[in-house]
């Protein structure tokens, strides 16, 4: 049986925009990769003519499209909240990177928006698809582990950290790094929720810096007593390192080997691996996966298995690691009260 692929739109040509476009083109069957949506002069275009699709330099030319069903928000992180709020507003199913606002605030206003219009929500916690997480998941789900004990969840970013150390946002290692790392903690911890964090970051890179953290530990506890520490670098100079663990009572899983493939090379010098220098290169199947699961999503008319209240329950802790920074102490998590409010 054939059916109708879901039209998407892409909105934002920046890195990880052409990588998704690129994707929906060619990677995912069910998706077909209609505009591409950027006002930075040229780079729709420079992303959407190889792909055969039409290039934008204004959403609103998007969002009234009859030709399009879904839009995936791309774009700079600080636009999310309001390109998900416009694309919910005119009816369409929305991907959005994370996160999903820059605030509990602004995630809450988009889930609300996209609840409002009863369209799809997915948040691009693309780690949750990579196959040996989501197994390591299923492990914890049947009961193999025992009881969650300890977890662990790790990023490093490739290179020697950022050129210019003041056009990093600040709290960059929270909210847009390790909020990877806090959605996985939540992700293998199923049932429980963070209850507080105690958060530990400085800058390693550029010393005495006034706002750039570069390096962070963060402990974070659960209300099922379980204890989980997640881990950031922006500067691995051997690649793109993504790791997970979790201890149970009844045995451990870990996931990731910082290696982009399982060939080995064993010479004079040893035994060496290759290692992944991006994220797109050490997780291509896991981000095609992510945007397969939004047209399965739109076409079976369900929700997503991720969506705006794991975006709000992980960006919660990266609030309450800016607390936690901000007190020197213990920092209380949020709770999805702000639903109800
Ligand atoms: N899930 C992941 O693994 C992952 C990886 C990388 C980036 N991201 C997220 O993706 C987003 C983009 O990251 P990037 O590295 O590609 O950034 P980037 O700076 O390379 O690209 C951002 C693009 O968005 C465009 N843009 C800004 N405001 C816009 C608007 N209102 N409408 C349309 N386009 C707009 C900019 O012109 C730019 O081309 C960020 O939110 C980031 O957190 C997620």
């Amino acid at each position: 049986m054939t059916s109708t692929p879901v039209r998407v739109a892409l909105v934002g040509a920046g890195r990880i925009g052409a990588a998704h476009a690129e994707t929906l083109a060619r990677r995912v069957p069910d998706a077909h990769l209609v505009a591409v949506v950027d006002p930075r002069p040229g780079a729709a275009t420079a992303v959407a003519t190889p792909l055969g699709a039409r290039a934008e330099t204004e959403v609103d030319a998007v969002l009234g499209a009859a030709d399009v069903d879904a839009v995936v928000v791309a774009a700079s992180s600080v636009a999310h909240r309001d390109l998900v709020v416009a694309a919910a507003d005119a009816g369409k199913h929305v991907f959005c990177e994370k996160p999903a606002g820059m605030s509990l605030v602004e995630i809450d206003e988009a889930r609300r928006a996209a609840t409002a219009a009863g369209v799809v929500f997915q948040v691009g916690f693309n780690r949750r698809f990579a196959r040996e997480f989501a197994q390591a998941r299923d492990l914890v789900e049947s009961g193999t582990l025992g009881e969650v004990r300890q977890l662990r969840s790790l990023t490093r970013d490739p290179g020697r950290g950022p050129s210019d150390p003041d056009v990093v946002p600040p709290w960059t290692i929270f909210t847009q790094t390790l909020i990877h790392d806090f959605d996985t903690l939540n992700f293998l911890n199923p049932g429980a929720h963070a209850v507080d964090v105690v958060a530990t970051a400085d800058s390693l890179l550029f010393p005495g810096h006034a706002t750039l953290l570069d390096h962070a530990t963060v402990v974070v506890r659960y209300s099922n007593g379980a204890l989980g520490t997640a881990e950031a670098s922006f500067a691995a100079v051997y690649g793109y390192d993504v790791r997970g663990e979790v201890l149970g009572s009844e045995g451990m899983v870990t996931m990731g080997e910082g290696a982009s493939s399982s060939l080995r090379v064993h010479g004079q010098g040893g035994r060496t691996a290759s290692t992944a220098h991006s994220d797109t290169e050490l997780l291509r199947d896991a981000y095609a996966a992510e945007l397969a699961e939004l047209c399965a999503a739109v076409r079976e008319g369900r929700p997503p298995a991720v969506g705006a209240d794991e975006a709000f329950a992980a960006f919660a802790v990266a609030q309450a690691c800016i607390d936690s920074m901000t007190t020197g102490g213990r920092a209380a998590v949020a709770t999805s009260v702000l639903q109800e409010a």
